[in-house]
C-alpha cells in the first residue's frame, strides 16, 4: 500500500513539476525572448507585467473609454471602441506591441502589411477566437472561422459553392418573404400610433436568424430558436472569458461558469444534431448549405465531412452569419435615420428600380447603386469585425520588420477604416460617395470582409440580405433617430450599439 502511495505521489510530483516548467516556459522564457527581439528593432509598447502582460492596462483603458456614451452621434468611434489603437501609438509609435498574458500582439496598420499578412496563409495562420483561450473555442468550435491547414481547405471546398452569387440570388424570394413578414408587424404597430419607436438591433437579430435558418439549413427560426438562445448565452460567457487571461488547464476546474459552459455546449450540439436529422432528410439533395455538407458526408466523397464536423460548421454559421449581418443592418439603418439626405436619395433610387409595392428581385439588385454605396460606407465606419488576428508560424520579414515565429499580429480594421492618411481629413464623416462607381482603394485599406483565401465565405449572402432589407424598409417606412438613442458603439465580439438602436419609424 505504502509503495503504491509512493508511486502515486511521485507521479503527482512529476506531473506538477512538468506543469510548473511549462508555465515557466510559456510565461517567462518565451515572452522575454520575443520582447528582446522587438526591442532591438525599436518596437515599443506599454511596460509588461510578468504574468498578465498589459491585460490590466488594456481593461482600464477600455473601461475609461466606455464609461460614458459619445456626446452626440459623430462617427469618430475608434477612441471609444478600441482606445488602445489611438492611445498607445501616441506614446509608443507605430507599429506597437502589447501583451495579453504571455502572448505579444504586434499591431501593424499600413495597408501593404495588411495585404501581405492576409494573403500569405502559409506563414500567417488564422488564430481562431479559441486559440488564446480554449473557453472561447466553444462558440466557434472547429468551424471554418477557427480552422486552418488541410481541414480548413477541405471544409472551404464544400462550403464556398453554397454561397456563390447565383445560388444566393436564388434565395431572394425566401429572403423578401421573411423581411416582408417583419415589416407587416411594423405596420401593425404603425396603425396603433402614427409614429413608433423600435430597437432595430433586436429586430434585425431575429430577422437574420430567420433568414440563415431558412436559406442555409432549410429550417425555420422557430425550430432553430433554441440554438440561437443557447448561443446568445454562450456568447456572453465567451465574452467574459476573453476579457481575462487564460491560465492553462482552467477550463477543467468545475466552477459554476465552467459547468454552465460545458452544459451549454452539450445542449447546443444535441439540438443541432436533432435539427440536422429532421431537416437533413428534406434537404439532402437540395443546394442549401446543410444539403451540400450532407452530400459531402456520403461515403466515397473526396471532401467527406463527418456529422460532428457538420455540427461545428452549423454553429459557426449560426454565429458568424447572424451577428455580423444584423450588426451591419443596424448601423446602416441608424446612419440613414441620421443622414436624411442619403435616406431620400436611397429611397428615390429604390422606388425607381423596384417601384413602391414590388419586392426587390435578384436581377434588380445591381441597379441599387446608392444602397450599395450606403452599405459599403457603413462597413467602413462601423465594420462588424473590428480586428483580425494572425500568428506568424515562422520567422518572417514584413516590410522592414523582422517578425519572430509565434508573434500574434493584430490587424486593426476599424482603425484603418478611420485613418485620415487614407480617407482624408473627413475620415470620420459618413459619405457614401466615397464608393461611387469608378473609385477604388488599396486592398489593405478597406477590408470589412477580410482579404485573400480566408475572405468571408458568406459575403454574397450578407450583401444581398442587407440590400434587400434596406430597399424594402425604405419602400414602406421613413426613419428618424429616436431621442432615446444613446450613441455608444462597443466591441462585443462584433461592433454593437451598447444600449440598443432606437429609431422612430412611420409608414409612408
Ligand atoms: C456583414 C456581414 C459580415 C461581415 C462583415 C463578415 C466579416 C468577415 C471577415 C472579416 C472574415 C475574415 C476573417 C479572417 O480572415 O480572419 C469572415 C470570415 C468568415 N465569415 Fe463572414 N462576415 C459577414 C457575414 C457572414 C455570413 C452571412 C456568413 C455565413 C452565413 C459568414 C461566415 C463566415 C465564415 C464561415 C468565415 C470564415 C471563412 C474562412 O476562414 O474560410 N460571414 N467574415
Amino acid at each position: 500500500m505504502a509503495a503504491l502511495l509512493g508511486v502515486l505521489l511521485a507521479a503527482f510530483l512529476a506531473a506538477a513539476g512538468g506543469y510548473a516548467l511549462s508555465l515557466l516556459h510559456s510565461f517567462l522564457w518565451v515572452p522575454r525572448r520575443l520582447e528582446r527581439r522587438f526591442r532591438g528593432q525599436g518596437i515599443r509598447g506599454p511596460p509588461r507585467h510578468l504574468l498578465s502582460g498589459n491585460a490590466a492596462d488594456y481593461r482600464a483603458l477600455h473601461a475609461a473609454a466606455q464609461s460614458t456614451p459619445l456626446a452626440s452621434f459623430p462617427h469618430a468611434v475608434v477612441d471609444r471602441v478600441a482606445p488602445h489603437y489611438r492611445e498607445w501609438p501616441k506614446r509608443y509609435g507605430r507599429p506597437f506591441l502589447f501583451w495579453l498574458g504571455p502572448r505579444p500582439r504586434l499591431v501593424v496598420s499600413d495597408p501593404e502589411a495588411m495585404r501581405a499578412v492576409l494573403t500569405d496563409t502559409g506563414t500567417f495562420v488564422k488564430i481562431g477566437p479559441g486559440a488564446n483561450n480554449p473557453l472561447a473555442k466553444q462558440l466557434f468550435s472547429e468551424g471554418l472561422v477557427g480552422l486552418s491547414g488541410e481541414t480548413w481547405a477541405r471544409h472551404r471546398r464544400v462550403i464556398a459553392p453554397a454561397f456563390n452569387m447565383e445560388r444566393v440570388k436564388g434565395w431572394v424570394p425566401e429572403i423578401t418573404a421573411i423581411i416582408s413578414s417583419m415589416l407587416d408587424k411594423w405596420e401593425v404597430k404603425d396603425q396603433a400610433r402614427s409614429e413608433f419607436e423600435i430597437d432595430v438591433n433586436k429586430e434585425f437579430h431575429t430577422l437574420i436568424a430567420d433568414v440563415i435558418s431558412c436559406v442555409a439549413f432549410g429550417s425555420s427560426y422557430e425550430e432553430g430558436k433554441r440554438v440561437f438562445q443557447l448561443q446568445d448565452e454562450q456568447q456572453n460567457l465567451v465574452l467574459l472569458a476573453l476579457r481575462s487571461v487564460y491560465i492553462p488547464g482552467f477550463r477543467f476546474v468545475p466552477t459554476k461558469k465552467n459547468r454552465r459552459r460545458h452544459a451549454l455546449n452539450q445542449e447546443i450540439r444535441n439540438s443541432l444534431r436533432k435539427l440536422i436529422e429532421i431537416n437533413g432528410r428534406k434537404c439532402e439533395d437540395s443546394n442549401n448549405l446543410l444539403g451540400m455538407m450532407l452530400s459531402a458526408s456520403k461515403n466515397g466523397s473526396e471532401f467527406r465531412m463527418g456529422i460532428e464536423e457538420i455540427i461545428d460548421e452549423c454553429k459557426t454559421f449560426y454565429f458568424a452569419g447572424k451577428e455580423t449581418t444584423a450588426t451591419l443592418l443596424t448601423w446602416a439603418t441608424l446612419l440613414l435615420a441620421l443622414h436624411q439626405e442619403w435616406q431620400s436619395k436611397a429611397r428615390d433610387e429604390v422606388l425607381q428600380v423596384c417601384g413602391k409595392h414590388d419586392h426587390p428581385k435578384a436581377e434588380n439588385l445591381s441597379d441599387l447603386k446608392i444602397v450599395n454605396m450606403v452599405i459599403k460606407e457603413t462597413l467602413r465606419l462601423y465594420p462588424p469585425a473590428v480586428l483580425l488576428n494572425r500568428t506568424a508560424i515562422r520567422d518572417v520579414k514584413l516590410g522592414k520588420l523582422d517578425v519572430p515565429a509565434g508573434t500574434q499580429i493584430q490587424l486593426p480594421v476599424l482603425d484603418i477604416h478611420h485613418d485620415v492618411s487614407i480617407w482624408g481629413p473627413d475620415a470620420d464623416a459618413f459619405d457614401p460617395s466615397r464608393f461611387a462607381e469608378g473609385r477604388s482603394y488599396h486592398l489593405g485599406a478597406y477590408f470589412p470582409f477580410g482579404i485573400g483565401p480566408t475572405i468571408c465565405v458568406g459575403q454574397n449572402l450578407a450583401m444581398v440580405e442587407a440590400k434587400v432589407a434596406l430597399a424594402m424598409i425604405l419602400q414602406r417606412f421613413a426613419l428618424v433617430v429616436s431621442p432615446s438613442y444613446v450613441h455608444a458603439p462597443m466591441l462585443m465580439l462584433t461592433l454593437q450599439p451598447q444600449y440598443g438602436a432606437q429609431v422612430l419609424v412611420h409608414k409612408i
